[in-house]
């Protein structure tokens, strides 16, 4: 059993190091193939034009998948997380019926439709996860309304409020519940940050975990003023928050 465990992570820490070591891979490295798009423009128009209509600009609750809007919905974070929700709910009146390679193609098409470069590797179950989705200056700032993580201490404002202080840049996460036990351990050793959020509808009662370490989730809301994050969870990472 033990050998198994020790295997399985020798061989899931050696691609990631590898990918740390040569960059960060994103949507403008040449990602899928120009063939991969080009078959992803029939599944687009046989299994999604319906809805989002044939130049992706969308159709009310079926949002465009071009331009700026699409920007704002996946930026800064990976492929991996659209293509598993595409995969899991589109097509929307028939969900999770294409095969893995339709789907994979229909995203190649969405990419190239937005402008971000075709090349010689092709886009794979393996690799999908890792890409990250930034403008071609570089990654910015996670955008209003993402939903995302922050880890930092709490702080009580006044009696009834609460902030997130030396907490690190949000992250985008897709999902609002509570990281589990392992992944809050693992983050006790995560530095803290400089930024401040504000929380809002902090449920329940947090006091009891003034001055810790807390994992903090929901809609981040930016704010010249000061950015406040829409609490969805809570989850404590350490009984105590130093570094500061
Ligand atoms: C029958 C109409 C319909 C079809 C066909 C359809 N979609 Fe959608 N799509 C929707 C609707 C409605 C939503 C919004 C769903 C929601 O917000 O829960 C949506 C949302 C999306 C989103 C955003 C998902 C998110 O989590 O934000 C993506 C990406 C997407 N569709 C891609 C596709 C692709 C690719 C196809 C073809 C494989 C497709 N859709 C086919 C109606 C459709």
């Amino acid at each position: 059993m033990r050998a198994w465990v020790l295997a399985i992570g020798v061989v899931c820490v050696a691609p990631l190091l590898l990918a740390r070591q040569t960059g960060t891979i994103t949507v403008w490295d040449g990602v899928y193939t120009a063939e991969q798009a080009s078959r992803g423009r029939l599944v687009y128009r046989d299994h999604c034009s319906s809805c989002h209509l044939s130049d992706l600009s969308g159709a009310g609750e079926a949002r465009s998948l071009a331009d700026d809007a699409f920007m704002d919905d996946w930026r800064e974070g990976t492929l991996g997380t659209l293509f598993g929700r595409v995969r899991t709910l589109m097509p929307f009146d028939d969900p999770a019926t294409l095969d893995d390679q339709a789907y994979l193609e229909s995203l190649a098409y969405i990419l190239a439709e937005n402008g971000f470069p075709a090349g010689g590797r092709a886009l794979t179950l393996e690799n999908v996860a890792d890409i990250r989705i930034e403008a071609e200056d570089g990654p910015g700032e996670v955008p209003s309304f993402a939903m995302v993580r922050a880890v930092g201490c709490l702080d009580p404002v006044d009696e009834n409020s609460w902030r997130l202080s030396y907490a690190t840049a949000p992250v985008r996460t897709q999902d609002p519940s509570v990281s589990n036990a392992e992944e809050l351990s693992g983050l006790a050793t995560t530095p803290l940050g400089v930024e401040t959020f504000t929380l809002v509808n902090v449920y329940p009662d947090p006091t009891p975990h003034v001055g810790h370490k807390m994992e903090v989730k929901g809609f981040l809301i930016r704010d010249p003023n000061g950015d406040r994050i829409n609490v969805s969870s809570v989850g404590m990472v350490a009984g105590a928050c130093r570094q500061r």
